[in-house]
């Protein structure tokens, strides 16, 4: 390539990639050995190919492609003979070899700067530590390689260091080897013996407090657990390691699958982009989802540590020793390795609450992500950067998908199908197709149109109607869907939906459907494969109460025209604990934005006693279990209010629901005051156990309730000082109602909780974040100040989640200040990100992205800074060049 061609390349536009043009690998590589000399300035990376023509390759060309970036290439040898500058092309992105035998070894030399290395991707340090991140393209960053999933190898690592400060030397599998250096350095060498691509490769390198643990497998064979934390964080790991050892045991039982190497290493970085990462044997965790203590931990983190845990512990078989063929298939890992985790995180703690969050995560994030200017298939089509695919769409859309195919396959033989998927494809990269036709070839069902909500984006609106005749005693649903066009799909087709009913009568009893063997059935499910069909029901002996689609069988908008009693008789009637919480949040939100109506009309505000009623009768039941009962009182988000609304109204919406709260707690006040002293206890101790977290999310509630009211500090105070240094779970929930009061106890609450945690990271977090939440109108100023604060690190991803994360993605009414001084912060921040740390820059812009959702006034002022940060930085990355284009698209 001409130097013309390699500048070239760099000005132009970031080009799309397409599913379309997916060619297998021209060269295969079976063998990499790599030899890592860690030194301080920088780092060599040694790198020995074995490579052979593939076979099933129908190109005539001999050209092998490494890709590489912000590599130091050093030397290359073609079997053993140094090549010189003429024998390759160099670019900023690739390595081109013309003419290769059939069978060859290459030698590849380059240099590396772990430690100018920002974007946290590929070899950086973090704290002292040397740490790796692959997925998607990081290897690249380490080595030249052909840096896809479909080329599986066996790789060896020897790792070169300072003994002194680098003890613990990690890469994938077992150690095999180790010695010492006269220099005071030593080596590692390790051998995987597991074909992998190169986004599972990892390395560690460092000095840590270490919790050691066993398990033992169903067929007998002892596998050693390691978890890796920070010097001093040695008493944070046992959650962790519990949480390995129940999804160990999970994976067997739920899906026969059992741990396939001796040896398996968690290691927590400070500094990390994402939540975890799967690699073979040696997972990397940010440190959030790995430390917990009582007094530093609360029970949200502790249920997060649980699932995220699972999930990488279950991608060793869904990713890893059955793994994509490309990254199109990313959702094959994600959704698949997502429903895995939530139905872990189900069985181990309460079904019904678990599934409510999910429910809440989807129509909050991939709702909103599916109707705006970035909504994509859960297999897209085309990207630009593959590392803007990790989204909400592919993961928890996917993860909906796979929920619905063991609906309508059901338990058994979706089981049946997940074994033949494995067996099938175990050590191959493979296609979404791949695994929907092992479902189908055990189960006989076919699944053609089923397929299209891999290929079609856009969340569905099922609207029904019901009529029941009762001289004929027949009762019948019409229900039909539509799903609107978006970006690039105009024409939408009519999916095949599960829809899971039961019918109740005016009791509250379950009505009779059908009989099998005898048997009454009440809960049955319906599959809507066009776009209108009617169901009929027999010998139904009175007008029935439906309920619909329950546990939420698909992501679908649901429309009804329930009365407001049908929707109170749900919510204490229902059998099905999920659509018992549907039904209050269907009549709070109607309620809600019948407020918001009123309230832009000038009209004053009134909440009718029915509302408060529901809520009073629950609570004086007490029939839910306490965890349930908690998500129960939880009117719905601003955001999934916003959501319902033709244009966004922030600052109604904000009113409406404080007013709301604050009327149920003024009116409840009695209950919740003795529901909380009945739950609370006084001793602030904490406890890991269902029973123990339903009753500090029921107290803890009502807490929330009663701060809103004057008169009631003090229990809030109280409960902040008794467990800011033994319960955090306590003491955040108090310092986040005092947090949005202005009231003199605010100020010294906030700084008695810094300087009691100053030293511990991830409590840092949840003060800025506690901060750049609050409602208060001086938060964007307090945000800038916090910038400055040395609490505050750019360069650090969880540090940025926490205080500008939160500030663009929950804190409504403040980020979209009529000034438009949030969005230019927004700009600001996400300006100097790209330049650090294209991801996280990526998905700090994504608030501003929304724009056209607003009014035509905050449109303008939010349009103008996604122009500005097109025009006013050259070099803008792939990342936010992809996202900021897209979103810019529809005018
Ligand atoms: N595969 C990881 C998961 O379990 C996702 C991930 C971790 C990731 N780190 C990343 C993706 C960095 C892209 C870039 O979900
Ligand atoms: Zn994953």
């Amino acid at each position: 390539m001409s130097e013309s061609a390699v500048m070239n390349q760099s000005t132009s536009e970031p080009q799309p990639i397409y599913l379309k043009d997916y060619q297998v690998p021209v060269y295969l590589i079976d063998e990499i050995d790599l030899h890592f000399d860690l030194f301080d300035d920088y780092t060599l990376v040694k790198s020995h190919l074995r490579l052979r023509h593939n076979r099933l390759s129908d190109s005539k060309s001999k050209t092998l492609v490494l890709n590489g970036v912000d590599l130091q290439l050093e030397s290359i040898k073609l079997d053993g003979r140094l090549l010189s500058e003429t024998d390759y092309q160099l670019s900023d992105q690739a390595l081109v070899l013309q003419d290769m035998p059939d069978n060859f070894d290459l030698e590849v030399v380059t240099r590396i700067f772990p430690h100018k290395n920002t974007a946290l991707s590929g070899l950086y340090r973090s704290a002292g530590t040397y740490c790796t991140q692959c997925e998607a393209e990081g290897f690249r960053r380490i080595t030249y390689f052909q840096d896809k999933p479909d080329v599986l190898s066996r790789y060896t690592t020897t790792i070169t260091a300072e003994e002194s400060r680098f003890p613990i030397l990690l890469s994938n599998g077992n150690p095999v080897e180790s010695g010492k250096l006269e220099n005071g350095r030593h080596w590692v060498k390790w051998e995987d013996p597991f074909n992998k691509p190169s986004y599972l490769f990892a390395l560690v390198a460092g000095d840590f407090d270490l919790l050691e643990d066993k398990f033992v497998t169903m067929s007998g064979r002892e596998i050693t657990l390691r978890i890796y934390v920070e010097k001093g964080y040695g008493d944070q790991a046992d959650h962790a390691m519990y949480s390995l050892k129940q999804a160990m045991r999970w994976d067997e039982k739920a899906y026969g699958r059992e741990y396939d190497l001796d040896i398996y290493m968690i290691v927590a970085i400070g500094d990390f982009n994402m939540g975890a990462m799967e690699n073979k044997g040696l997972n990397i965790f940010n440190t959030k989802y790995v430390l917990a203590k009582p007094e530093t931990a609360t029970d949200d983190d502790y249920i997060h540590i649980l699932s995220v845990i699972g999930h990488e512990y279950f991608h060793n078989w869904s990713g890893n020793r059955v793994t994509c063929r490309d990254w199109f298939q990313l959702s094959l890992k994600e959704g698949l390795t997502i429903f895995r985790d939530q139905t872990f995180s189900e069985d181990m703690l309460s079904p019904a609450v678990m599934r409510i969050r999910e429910v809440n995560g989807l129509r909050e994030v991939q709702f909103p992500e599916d109707a705006g200017p970035l909504s994509h298939p859960v297999r897209p089509d085309s990207y630009i950067e593959i590392n803007n695919f990790y989204t909400a769409t592919v993961y928890n859309k996917g993860a909906e998908i796979l929920r619905m195919m063991q609906t309508i396959l059901g338990k058994t033989l979706f089981r049946k199908g997940m074994d033949l998927y494995f067996a099938r494809h175990d050590g191959q990269a493979v296609t979404i197709e791949d695994y929907v036709k092992a479902m189908e070839d055990v189960s006989g069902i076919d699944l053609r149109q089923f397929r299209t909500w891999y290929t079609q984006a856009g969340t569905p609106v099922l609207k029904v109607e019901d009529d029941y005749d009762a001289e004929n005693r027949v009762y019948r649903l019409t229900v039909t869907q539509q799903t609107l066009p978006t970006p690039d799909q105009p024409v939408k087709k009519a999916l095949h939906i599960p829809i899971r009913m039961g019918l109740l009568d005016q009791q509250g009893r379950p009505l009779p459907l059908s009989l099998d063997n005898g048997q009454p059935v009440t809960d049955t499910v319906l599959h809507l494969t066009s776009t209108s069909q009617v169901f009929q029901f027999d010998n139904i002996p009175c007008a029935p109460i439906p309920s619909l689609l329950r546990n939420f069988s698909a992501p679908v908008k649901l429309e009804l025209g329930y009365s407001d009693q049908d929707l109170q008789f749900l919510f204490k009637h229902d059998t099905d604990a999920f659509n018992r919480w549907e039904a209050g949040q269907k009549y709070a939100l109607r309620l809600m934005l019948g407020l918001v109506r009123d309230h832009q009309h000038d009209k004053g505000l009134a909440l009718p006693d029915e509302y408060p009623d529901m809520f009073g009768h629950v609570l004086r039941q007490e029939q839910e279990d306490k965890f349930l009962l908690a998500e129960m009182l939880m009117l719905p988000s601003e955001k999934y209010i916003g959501e319902q609304m033709e244009v966004i109204d922030v600052d109604v919406i904000h009113t409406v629901r404080e007013y709301v709260l604050h009327e149920i707690a003024q009116r409840l006040q009695k209950v919740f005051l003795e529901t909380y002293q009945h739950n609370h206890d006084v001793s602030g101790l904490y406890q890991f156990s269902m029973a123990d977290i339903g009753r500090r999310q029921l107290k803890n509630r009502c807490l929330s309730y009663l701060m809103l009211l004057p008169g009631y500090e003090e229990i809030g105070l109280q409960q902040f000082e008794v467990s800011l240094k033994k319960n955090m779970t306590d003491a955040q929930a108090a310092l986040v109602a005092l947090a949005n009061r202005n009231i003199p106890a605010r100020t010294a609450a906030l700084d008695s909780f810094y300087q009691t945690w100053k030293h511990d990271a991830l409590v840092v977090d949840k003060w800025l974040a506690i901060q750049a939440a609050s409602k208060l109108p001086d938060t964007l100023h307090v945000i800038r100040k916090l910038m400055r604060h040395e609490a505050f690190d750019l360069k650090n991803p969880n540090k940025v989640y926490a205080l500008i994360g939160t500030f663009g993605q929950r804190n409504a009414v403040n980020f979209h200040s009529k000034n438009g001084e949030g969005y230019a912060f927004l700009r600001e921040m996400v300006h100097q990100l790209d330049k650090l740390n294209p991801q996280v820059a990526s998905r700090m812009v994504k608030p501003l992205t929304a724009w056209k959702r607003y009014d035509k006034e905050r449109q303008e002022l939010m349009r103008e800074q996604l122009e500005l940060l097109l025009h006013e930085n050259k070099k803008l990355s792939r990342d936010l060049f992809e996202v900021v284009t897209k979103s810019l698209k529809e005018v």
